[in-house]
């Protein structure tokens, strides 16, 4: 769990952002409530790598350095990532890592770095993917230091099948998200929610979930919108609000999948709902359940689906996904969903209004277009 630069600041990055975000994960609890790794995406070097081939911050953005910027997020209790490509260049256009992994991942140690966020941009000199990315896995293993490794080749090469063994803990699984729904034709690139929960619905994907490497969907889009960095720097058609219910939609499924939660709204301006879904703590206890497991559709009637997964305790958590542009009704029933405990009657804990009830076979609810009911299950 953390929060990356990308999605609220795009390429206008700079320290000055970084360290309020690092305050602000503080000041409002985010970090409290699991956020920890504070990851500076794309932007953060100089337009040209120093002549020994290492990398320079970039002089007018970052001009105090890596190194201090890493030790004021360690100074309030964060861990602190940082971003590079498997390619010449990253897709902002700056230099990147290919031919430099060694020196590259020394230099992060030495400054101070938790996590690297390894993309695939830039000329990629004739190697392949697991190639490229080993040969970072391998740098990363021999510095003297634990940095967390996330593969972003956005799921082009089945990352879920290698990313393992070229040393990931996580690896993206799928194209970018968007603050929307669906992406369309205007969208220079980019996926909306539910086109991501499609994708993930793939069971080869699933498989390959936890808890020693993690599927990643992307960032999260809670509390965006138009006004965010990615929509407005990039060439994105993104006009219209961010529906609290598909925000909260995308949340209950990043949980249900045990998929890492980067944050990626302004903390600046957070508002009472998008820290109440950020924060939710029955959500993310379903999210960071020991099992690990990616949750799995189990159903599909329409526009109604059941998914499920098991947890550590033997109970389960359960979404209740209506995709249409009706209010419905779905249902399922406890020999349907991953149970494993077996009682005469469960114990029914709805994640976003709080309530719970018993149940001894049917579970059910009124779902609005769009929306989940999210719920946790287990014996009464
Ligand atoms: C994309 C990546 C995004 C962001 C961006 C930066 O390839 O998927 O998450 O890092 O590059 O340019």
């Amino acid at each position: 769990m953390g929060w990356n630069s990308w999605n609220a600041y795009s390429i206008a990055v700079d320290e000055t952002k970084i360290k309020d975000a690092a305050d602000m994960l503080v000041e409002t609890g985010m970090r409290d409530a699991g956020y920890e790794f504070l990851v500076v995406d794309d932007t953060w070097m100089a337009e040209d790598l120093a002549d020994d081939g290492r990398f320079e911050p970039h002089p007018e953005d970052f001009p105090s350095g890596i190194a201090d910027l890493a030790e004021y997020v360690h100074d309030r209790g964060l861990k602190f990532g940082i971003y590079s490509s498997a390619g010449t260049e990253t897709c902002a256009g700056y230099p990147a890592s290919i031919g430099n992994e060694r020196l590259h991942a020394e230099q992060f140690a030495e400054w101070g770095v938790d996590y690297l966020k390894y993309d695939n941009c830039g000329d990629h000199r004739g190697r392949d993917a697991l190639d490229r990315y080993a040969a970072m896995g391998e740098a990363l293993a021999e510095v003297d230091r634990e940095i967390v490794y996330a593969i972003c080749e956005w799921g082009d090469n089945e990352p879920w099948e290698w990313a393992r063994n070229a040393g990931g803990q996580l690896w993206r699984t799928t194209g970018d998200i968007l603050p929307k729904w669906r992406a369309t034709e205007d969208d220079a690139y980019g996926l909306g929610v539910v086109e991501i929960v499609d994708e993930m619905a793939d069971p080869q994907i699933a498989r390959a979930n936890g808890p020693d490497g993690w599927n990643d969907p992307d960032m999260l889009h809670v509390g965006n919108g138009p006004g965010s960095g990615q929509a407005q720097l990039d060439d994105l058609d993104v006009s219209e609000e961010f529906p609290e219910v598909e925000q909260r939609t995308h949340f209950s499924f990043w949980c249900l999948w045990s998929a890492p939660l980067m944050a990626g709204n302004d903390l600046r301006e957070m508002d009472a709902t998008t820290k109440a879904i950020l924060t939710n703590e029955d959500a993310i206890a379903i999210d960071q359940d020991p099992l690990g497991v990616q949750g799995t559709r189990d159903r599909v009637y329409g526009d109604r689906e059941v998914w499920s997964k098991p947890l550590a305790d033997r109970g389960a958590a359960v979404i209740l996904f209506n995709r249409g542009e009706r209010e419905v009704e779905i249902e399922t029933h406890v020999e349907e969903i991953d149970l494993a405990a077996e009682a005469d009657e469960y114990r029914v804990e709805d994640v976003w209004s709080d309530e719970s009830w018993t149940t001894s076979d049917e579970i059910g609810s009124v779902v609005e277009p769009h929306g989940v009911a999210f719920y946790r299950v287990g014996p009464a």
